[in-house]
C-alpha cells in the first residue's frame, strides 16, 4: 500500500458538517456479481462507520465508484463519472472520492496523476479494509492500496439490497490465463473461504429470513482447491459438490444457486449431486465463449466444444426442464467467418435459455491484446448484431416450453413499474411477474414462494397468475 501526503491536511477540519450531522455515501457499482456483493460488504462497513445513504449521488459527502474493466467501455464509464465527482469537489473540499473495484487494481497510482482529486485507489482485495484505510484518508493523506493480500474474513454486517436473496463469496481470484481476460490480474490468485465460514455466513442469513443464497466465484469450480483435505480415496475433500452437500441442511434456505462455472472443471459428480439435492436450482451458466476449437485453445480455454456439449447433454439428462445460460465473445483476434459460424451454430443447437454476448475487447496486460490478427471495428459490430439477433430468438423459443406451465417462484420485490405485482424468479432463473393478490384473493407477499401459472411470455421474462 502507498499512502501519499496531502500538500495540505486541511480538508479533514475543513469538513463542513456539524459534529451531529451524518456523513453520507453513495456508492455507483459496474461490472459482475462478485463486485456487487464487494459493493454490499463496504456498504455495510460505511454504514458501522456511522455513514448514512444520500438520497443522491450529488448530495454525497463520499463517492465510492466500485469499477470493472472487463471491456473497454466499461472502463471508459468510471472516467466519465470521475470528471463530474473531480469537479463537484472543486466547491465542496471535504467530498471524499473512492475508486474500488478492477480499474482501480489495474491503474493503480496512475488515477491519482488522471485524477488529483480522487483520495483513495483501492483494489478489490481491499473491499474488507475499508475502514482502515478511510481512516488513513481522514489523516490528511491520498492512498493506494493494491498489493497482493489475504483476504480478511468479513466480520462486518453487509448492507445487502435483498432481504430475500443473498450473494455469500466463496472463492476469490481466478488461476486461470484466458488470453483476453483482466480478470486474473485484477482479482488476484484463487482464494477459498473455508467451508465452516461460509456455513457460518448462510446460518445467519437464513436466521434473519433469507430464502435463497447464490455461492459467488469467478471459476467456482476450482471451490477448495488451495484448501487442505484430501479424501481416503485420494480425493480432492474440499470440492463445490462438498460444498454444497455440507450447507444443504440450512433450515429456512429453500434455494441455492453457484456462478460462474467453467466447462474445464464442471464434474459429473457434480451434475449428479445438483440432481440429488432439491434447493439446487435447475440453473447452470457455463460459459462456452466460442464453437470453435480452434479459438477455444487460442483463448487458453482447456477444453473443446464437444466436451461442452457433452456436459450440458448430461445436465439434460440428469435434469430434464434444466435451464442453461452462458458467456460467447465474438471478433476474437482471428476469428474466421467460418469459425463465427461455428458459434451460432452452437447457440442454435443448444438452444439456450440465455446468452450473455460481447464483441472482443483488447484489455492491458492481457496475451491477445497484443496479437497482430485484431479484427476491425466493423466486423466487431456486424458479428454481435447477427449473434444478438440468433440469441433473441433461440431465448424465445426457450420461453415458449412455459406457457400454461406451473412454475414455483420466489418472490423478490415489489414491481417498481406496477405496485399491484410482485416479481421474482422461477428455480430456472426466468424473471416472472405475478398479480400480488390471487384469484381466491390470497395476498402474497415478499419472500414468498408461490407457485404461478405462466399466460405470457416476453423474451427475457415470463408472467402468470397465482394459483391461490
Ligand atoms: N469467469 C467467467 C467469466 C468472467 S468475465 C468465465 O470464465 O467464463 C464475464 C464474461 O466477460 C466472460 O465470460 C467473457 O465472455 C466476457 N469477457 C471477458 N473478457 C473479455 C474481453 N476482453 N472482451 C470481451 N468480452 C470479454
Ligand atoms: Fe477470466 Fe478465464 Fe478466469 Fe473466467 S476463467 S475469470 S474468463 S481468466
Ligand atoms: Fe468486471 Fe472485475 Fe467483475 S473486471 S466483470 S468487476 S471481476
Amino acid at each position: 500500500m502507498s499512502v501519499i501526503a496531502k500538500q495540505s491536511t486541511k480538508i479533514k477540519s475543513d469538513s463542513g458538517k456539524e459534529a451531529s450531522e451524518s456523513q453520507t455515501y453513495w456508492i455507483t457499482t459496474f461490472g459482475c456479481q462478485m463486485n456487487k456483493a464487494d459493493s454490499e460488504r463496504m456498504a455495510g462497513i460505511l454504514e458501522k462507520m456511522g455513514y448514512v445513504e444520500a438520497s443522491t449521488e450529488l448530495d454525497a459527502d463520499l463517492v465510492l465508484y466500485n469499477t470493472c474493466s472487463i471491456r473497454d467501455n466499461a472502463e471508459q464509464k468510471v472516467y466519465s463519472y470521475l470528471g463530474r465527482q473531480a469537479k463537484r469537489k472543486a466547491s465542496i473540499p471535504h467530498l471524499k472520492l473512492v475508486i474500488a473495484g478492477c480499474v482501480a487494481q489495474q491503474e493503480g497510482e496512475s488515477l491519482l496523476r488522471r485524477v488529483p482529486e480522487i483520495d483513495l485507489v483501492m483494489g478489490p482485495q481491499h473491499a474488507n479494509r475499508l475502514e482502515l484505510l478511510l481512516n488513513q484518508v481522514e489523516n490528511g493523506n491520498q492512498v493506494v492500496a493494491i498489493n497482493e493480500t489475504q483476504i480478511l474474513e468479513d466480520l462486518t454486517t453487509a448492507r445487502r439490497n435483498s432481504n430475500v436473496c443473498a450473494w455469500v463469496n466463496v472463492i476469490y481470484g481466478c488461476n486461470e490465463r484466458c488470453t483476453y481476460c483482466v480478470v486474473p490480474s485484477v482479482r488476484g490468485k484463487e482464494q477459498s473461504r473455508t467451508p465452516e465460514a461460509i456455513r457460518y455466513e448462510i446460518e445467519k442469513l437464513a436466521l434473519k429470513g433469507y430464502k435463497e443464497i447464490t455461492l459467488l466465484g469467478q471459476n467456482i469450480d476450482a471451490y477448495g482447491r488451495d484448501l487442505p483435505g484430501i479424501t481416503k480415496s485420494g480425493r480432492r475433500e474440499n470440492t463445490l459438490t462438498d460444498l454444497l452437500h455440507y450447507i444443504h441442511d440450512i433450515d429456512g434456505i429453500e434455494r441455492i444457486r453457484f456462478a460462474t462455472s467453467h466447462p474445464r472443471y464442471f464434474t459429473n459428480r457434480l451434475i449428479e449431486t445438483c440432481a440429488e439435492l432439491p434447493k439446487v436450482c435447475e440453473h447452470f451458466h457455463i460459459p462456452f465463449q466460442s464453437g470453435s476449437n480452434e479459438i477455444l485453445k487460442s483463448m487458453g480455454r482447456g477444453y473443446s466444444i464437444e466436451r461442452y456439449k457433452r456436459i450440458i447433454e448430461k445436465i439434460r439428462s440428469l435434469i430434464p426442464g434444466a435451464s442453461i445460460s452462458a458467456d460467447v465473445i465474438v471478433a476474437f483476434p482471428g476469428e474466421t467467418p467460418n469459425q463465427f459460424r461455428q458459434t451460432i451454430n452452437v447457440i442454435k443447437e443448444v438452444g439456450f435459455d440465455q446468452v450473455n454476448t460481447a464483441a472482443y475487447s483488447p484489455r492491458p496486460n492481457t496475451p491477445a491484446a497484443k496479437w497482430p490478427d485484431q479484427l476491425s471495428e466493423a466486423i466487431k459490430v456486424e458479428r454481435l448484431k447477427e449473434l444478438n439477433s440468433i440469441v433473441e430468438i433461440t431465448a424465445k423459443e426457450s420461453n415458449s416450453k412455459y406457457m400454461n406451465k406451473v412454475q414455483e417462484v420466489l418472490a423478490e420485490e415489489i414491481n417498481p413499474k406496477d405496485p399491484t405485482q410482485l416479481m421474482g424468479r422461477t428455480r430456472t432463473n426466468r424473471l416472472t411477474f405475478f398479480p400480488t393478490i390471487g384469484p381466491l384473493g390470497f395476498k402474497h407477499k415478499v419472500g414468498d414462494l408461490i407457485d404461478i401459472k405462466i399466460s405470457d411470455l416476453r423474451p427475457f421474462s415470463l408472467s402468470g397468475i397465482p394459483l391461490n
